[in-house]
């Protein structure tokens, strides 16, 4: 296995996501993990993150003296590439240019890492890469025993190597898909320089997931609190395989759910699969809970609150419960590792089940901690999940509370229920589906005219809105065909009671968010 260290850089993620695509499990740890954290760790290799510190100023993190002593390979990536060489005795300065963005290397000198990698080849001879650079710092002077591989005009030193020791640095992201040959540079490291095989297989830990919370639970009882989401679909099966009917799931259908969801969640977990869940219909609770409110935020906290009231009530009358499942997945555990160490610098607020009664003293069980989505969705598979519940697009948990524009009403999310089934139905029907991340429509509470049949009525907006994204964190519209955005409005506006008008959003984030609360 590899260990990567984190100094903090947003591609931190991307690199363990990486080395575990060319199957070898990695793990991320702060850069300040001590000599017998990393000893402990048993390491093959150690990839050093980028970051956004300077190591050109004394007091520059740098990872455990360890890291060089254990004699595995060592890989720094742009930061890490610095602090590496700081630490070894090279000069590291600010550059006088700094470079972001799309950049050429020479391959300027041979080494067990970049040899016969190259995206062209110059009438001169030297090879040439595509990459992505994003640096301020420069090497100077790589350590004694490296020599220098790699360069581009403002920054002679972009790759270094110690053949001999394993040791190598490189400036510029191979983890970005920018940088075109990333993968075979990352698959040369891990795999011929630090002898990992290559059998790391979400599929393949099934069963070692299922034997440690065997371990954990023995014969205790399990709940959990199932959404129909991914991840918590992932939990719900996975337990049912190791402890059966130790496990409880609680499903509480808030009204404000896509259209049939409750009932195929239903039909999965509990007709399907056999998993023993209690589904709370809770919709006239959550209505009137949100009664006379239009503003976003509080929408959102009463939408939280009630569903950790109505959870604790379900949860309060079953006897004997021990454990308390949740779907925490391992970027949810990075940034909240971050968050407690002050390194992060995206922090989300989890909207995993929030208060548990206190008096039940729960312990907690997350099998998937250690696993990136594409992972659980892959286990979510062999577990025999449905593919259209494991691929399915992302829901906020205030779900369609927050598609309502202002006040939410029955009246308002029936509609929208439809019109959503609709505009979602009709992209799997022509393949859209998979090619957007995230597709929905969005109830307007204005009313806007429209001529239908023998009159002039005055009726609501739908809006259409979807998105392509690789995080979420920006986003591009989907740029649908005419003909098929035609098809879904005159769909809606002829199969939904008191729709006459549908738009499509052609928004960007930034700045507009997804969502259009
Ligand atoms: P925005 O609207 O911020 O959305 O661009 C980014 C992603 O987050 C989802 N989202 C939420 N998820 N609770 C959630 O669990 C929320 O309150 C919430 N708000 C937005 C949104 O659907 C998109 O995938």
């Amino acid at each position: 296995k590899i260990l990567i260290l984190d100094f903090g850089s947003q591609y931190t993620q991307l690199i363990a996501r990486r080395v575990r695509e060319l199957g070898v499990y990695s793990e991320i740890h702060p850069w300040d993990w001590t000599a017998e954290q990393i000893r402990g760790f048993a390491p093959k290799g150690i990839i050093l993150s980028g970051g956004p510190e300077t190591a050109s100023v004394d007091g520059g993190p740098k990872a455990d003296p360890e890291v060089y002593a254990m004699g595995v390979p060592v890989l720094g990536i742009c930061y890490g590439m610095q602090t590496m060489a700081a630490e070894l005795g090279g000069r590291v300065a600010p550059s006088s240019k700094r470079e972001f963005g799309y950049a050429r290397v020479a391959r300027t000198g041979p080494c067990r890492l970049l040899d016969d990698i190259e995206d062209a080849v110059t009438t001169d001879g030297l090879a040439q890469l595509d990459v992505w650079m994003s640096h301020g710092d420069r090497v100077e002077a790589p350590p004694s025993g490296f020599s220098v591989v790699a360069g581009t005009e403002s920054a002679p030193v972009a790759g270094i190597a110690d053949d001999g020791r394993g040791f190598y640095g490189l400036q510029f992201h191979p983890e970005v898909t920018h940088t075109l040959q990333g993968a075979r540079i990352l698959g040369r490291f891990i795999h011929d320089i630090c002898n990992c095989g290559n059998a790391w297989q979400p599929g393949n830990i099934i069963e070692s997931l299922i034997e440690r919370v065997r371990d954990q639970v023995g014969a205790g009882k399990v709940l959990l609190g199932l959404s129909g989401g991914v991840d918590s679909s992932v939990v719900a099966a996975l337990l049912h395989q190791a402890v059966g009917d130790q496990l409880t799931c609680v499903f509480v259908d808030n009204g404000l759910l896509r259209k049939d969801e409750g009932d195929q969640v239903m039909a999965t977990f509990a007709q399907h699969l056999g998993v023993k869940v209690i589904r709370v219909d809770a919709e006239d609770r959550f209505l009137s809970a949100l009664a006379g409110e239009s503003d976003p935020e509080a929408k959102r906290k009463i939408i939280g609150k009630t569903f950790i009231d109505v959870f604790d009530e379900e949860a309060g009358k079953l006897t004997e419960v021990d454990f308390l499942a949740q779907g925490t997945i391992y970027p949810d555990v990075i940034e909240s590792a971050g968050a407690a160490t002050g390194k992060a610098h995206v922090i989300k607020s989890h909207h995993n089940v929030g208060g548990l009664p206190e008096h039940m003293k729960l312990h907690l069980v997350e099998p998937l901690r250690e696993l990136f989505k594409d992972e659980v969705r892959k286990i979510g598979l062999e577990l025999g999940l449905p593919r259209e519940m494991v691929y399915r697009h992302p829901f906020p948990g205030p779900g369609l509370g927050v598609r309502i524009l202002g006040e939410v009403k029955k009246a308002y999310a029936d509609p929208l229920r439809e019109a959503d089934d609709i505009f979602i139905s009709e992209l799997r029907n022509h393949g859209h589906y998979d090619s957007v991340s995230q597709a929905f429509a969005v109830f307007l509470p204005v009313r806007s005219v429209g001529v239908m049949g023998d009159g002039r009525r005055y009726e609501h907006v739908i809006a259409l809105r979807a998105v392509e994204t690789i995080d979420f964190m920006t986003a591009r519209w989907a740029h649908l065909p005419y003909e098929f955005l035609d098809h879904v409005a005159r769909r809606i506006v002829n199969e939904v009671d008191g729709i006459s008008r549908v738009v499509y959003d052609i928004s960007g984030k930034p700045p507009a968010t997804i969502e259009w609360e």
